[in-house]
């Protein structure tokens, strides 16, 4: 989405004009100027202001402000303001509003906020994508479409209870197959007519339960529900969508996600984007590895494609419980985070930081003292220079990786509303386990869905892919096949797309492909490990690791065993095994092990399989990854740590593409310091 007019990392946020006086934004362009900020995000909570009744459109503020940011060289990402509804809507029409999950009506206020389902939002929401569209579709400031903003939560109205039973006719066909796939002979649900299907909620199916999940007693109607709603919202965005692309075919357009956000099936969604953008809120304590793994989840959504850093803050959020700023450097160093990983705009929210409200004590560009001598808008004016130094060097560059670790999103529904075998279960933290062994081993990972093509990776991981999809089973077996590596854990190929068992023993479809035959799951108390005990030893050595949560007691069936267990009445079964299948393997991790042994074991096994590390060896805290653009590779170099760390090059060698420095052998990186380095051949 290389824009010709701004042929370099865009460099901006949201911005909210609407809600300030007039003279304070000439003061506000005076000050993006000293920051080198080069684009806006216009209009996200302005519908209110725009249209104050049903009948009235005003857009005299929004024709000022581009005219004003275009002349100073700002382009305008455009929002269509329909993430919160205006409150004459909702005493109008009040099927724009939610009922929740407790059954409750709700009332004006909050935001993102309307029933996706409603006849009245879909209306007006179009309609003011439509008019926005048709007004600026000319408009020089105007780069790229940002519709409503952060989709997400879920509805329980009567309109959406008529909406998911078509969902359902147009998805099963019959009631006889619903009753089938949801298997309500349990508990006596059959159904007989489409109008007895209610949405699961606390009224009826579903709890919130241990560890914050939402627990089912249906997961087939809870599943089905989920996918409804994200659809839902979805087709809500489609809508807009298609009332833009009618007068500008050529500007493309988004949504900004929210990384590994539950509730929306972004593979799904991501077809129906231009371009992926997101939203990065990491806090003090969030493991620099789980960031770069949200931003390779998010540049796996569109097969690699460069993605927009929608939002971060300058300096610190107002809703998380400690909202800690951060320290010199670290706004700079995350923002290159997003770029080293695929990021081709570095964009805050928000440019002024608001008067009142609850987003008060949210970091901005500009902060409440008003003026351009605070730390943060030295940061961040440090950081324009640098950006529009780098000019289009890195635009469209591309990661390469080697092993894929495999997300879906109807997986992590399916693996959490699972009712057993243990609360302590969390999909996304047991993926993050594997892909930061690799992280700190320098391997890139790419994150895609389970519909992608592996035929490019050398290793492909699918920790808990409890819900094994059509056809999925069939593409890892020739895969392997013809070469490829694959790794599955405990909890895998357990269950069909509506969390039916698939009968005949465990791991049902992968079965053939592992080699094994899981006949029990065993779900430890926190307390409670058991261990794996590698039969080779690591390089020789006697080597055995913590393992625990859950332990499948497996069988093998042509499997070599790696390892067994050490302790409990399943001493002596194996824990980890490889399956030789055609010219590739499939391992089995039986369990859940201690970080170590992923430490230990993954990288030996890149190793073997020719996967090489970015750089042979980093220190703790520094973070690498690599991007390529024709034929040039940029090898990104991050420390985290807040004092410097020696690095050793090897052999590699280039230029810092941030201060001309010739880099090669061994060299000191400064403390949140970074270099890019343009790579030698
Ligand atoms: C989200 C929203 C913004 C703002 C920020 C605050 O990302 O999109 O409108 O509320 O959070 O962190
Ligand atoms: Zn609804």
């Amino acid at each position: 989405m290389i824009n010709p007019s701004k042929p370099k990392i865009w460099y901006g946020g949201d911005y909210n004009p609407d809600q300030w006086e007039k003279p304070i934004w000439d003061e506000d362009l005076r000050m993006f100027k000293l920051a080198g900020i080069d684009v806006a995000t216009l209009n996200v909570f302005a519908w209110a202001y725009n249209q104050p009744n049903e009948n009235t459109y005003e857009f005299g503020w929004l024709d000022e402000m581009m005219d004003k940011l275009h002349g100073d060289g700002v382009g305008v990402c455009l929002a269509t303001s329909t993430a919160a509804h205006p409150a004459w809507m909702a005493a109008q029409y009040p099927d724009v509003l939610r009922v929740d999950f407790d059954g409750r009506k709700r009332k004006f206020g909050g935001r993102h906020n309307s029933c996706p389902n409603s006849p009245t939002y879909r209306k007006y929401s179009v309609l003011m994508a439509d008019r926005l569209a048709e007004r600026y579709k000319n408009h020089p400031a105007l780069l790229i479409w940002h519709i409503s903003n952060e989709y997400g939560g879920y509805c329980y109205c009567d309109n959406c209870a008529a909406a998911f039973r078509v969902w359902l006719q147009e998805r099963y066909g019959s009631i006889e197959v619903v009753n089938r796939v949801w298997n309500t002979g349990f508990w006596g649900h059959t159904f007989y007519e489409w109008n007895e299907i209610v949405p699961p909620s606390s009224l009826n199916e579903e709890w919130r339960g241990h560890n914050g999940r939402t627990a089912s007693n249906f997961q087939g109607i809870s599943l089905d529900y989920c996918r409804f709603q994200s659809d839902s919202l979805l087709e809500c965005y489609k809508l807009e969508y298609a009332a833009i692309k009618q007068h500008t075919p050529d500007v493309p357009i988004t949504t900004n996600l929210m990384g590994a956000f539950k509730e929306l099936d972004y593979h799904k969604w991501a077809k129906h984007l231009d371009v992926v953008s997101w939203d990065n809120y990491p806090s003090l304590d969030t493991p620099y590895s789980y960031t770069a793994m949200m931003h390779d989840l998010m540049r796996g959504l569109k097969e690699g494609q460069p993605f927009m850093l929608m939002e971060q803050t300058p300096s610190q959020q107002n809703w998380q419980p400690y909202n800690s700023l951060k320290r010199p450097g670290v706004m700079r160093l995350w923002s290159y985070q997003a770029v080293a990983r695929g990021a081709d705009t570095v964009m805050f929210f928000q440019l002024r930081r608001s008067v009142g409200a609850c987003e008060k004590y949210h970091g901005a560009v500009i902060e409440h003292v008003g003026h351009e001598h605070t730390r943060v808008f030295r940061e961040c004016a440090e950081l324009g220079a640098e950006l529009f130094k780098l000019g289009d060097s890195l635009l469209d560059a591309r990661v390469q990786a080697k092993v894929a670790i495999l997300f879906d999103w109807e997986n992590w529904w399916a693996v959490e509303l699972s009712s057993g075998p243990t609360v302590a279960l969390k999909y996304v933290n047991e993926l993050h386990k594997y892909y930061d062994s690799l992280y700190q081993a320098n391997i890139a990972v790419d994150v895609i869905g389970v519909d992608a093509d592996f035929s490019g990776y050398d290793l492909v991981m699918a920790p808990v892919m409890y819900m094994v999809k059509q056809g999925i089973a069939k593409r890892l077996e020739s895969y392997v096949k013809d070469g490829g590596k694959f790794i599955t854990t405990y909890f895998s190929g357990i269950v069909d797309e509506n969390d039916k068992v698939v009968l005949g023993g465990y791991p049902g479809e992968l079965r053939k492909l592992l080699g094994i035959w899981a006949e029990e799951i065993d779900a430890l108390l926190p307390s409670q490990s058991n261990s794996m005990l590698m039969k080779a030893g690591i390089d020789g050595v006697q080597k055995s690791y913590l393992c625990g949560m859950l332990c499948d007691l497996i069988h093998s069936e042509g499997a070599e065993v790696l390892a067994e267990y050490g302790e409990d009445f399943y001493k002596g079964m194996p824990a980890l095994t490889v399956n030789r299948f055609g010219a590739g393997e499939a391992w089995y991790v039986a369990t859940s092990p201690e970080a170590a042994f992923l430490q230990d074991w993954l990288p030996k096994l890149c190793a073997e399989s020719g996967i090489e590390p970015l750089l042979a060896s980093a220190p703790d805290g520094v973070e690498t990854s690599l991007r390529v653009k024709d034929g040039q590779q940029f090898l990104f170099v991050m420390n985290h740590n807040a004092a410097a760390s020696a690095i050793s090059l090897r052999e590699k060698s280039g230029i810092d593409l941030l201060t001309g420095q010739e880099l090669q052998g061994d060299h000191v990186l400064p403390g949140r310091d970074l270099w890019i380095i343009k790579l030698n051949a």
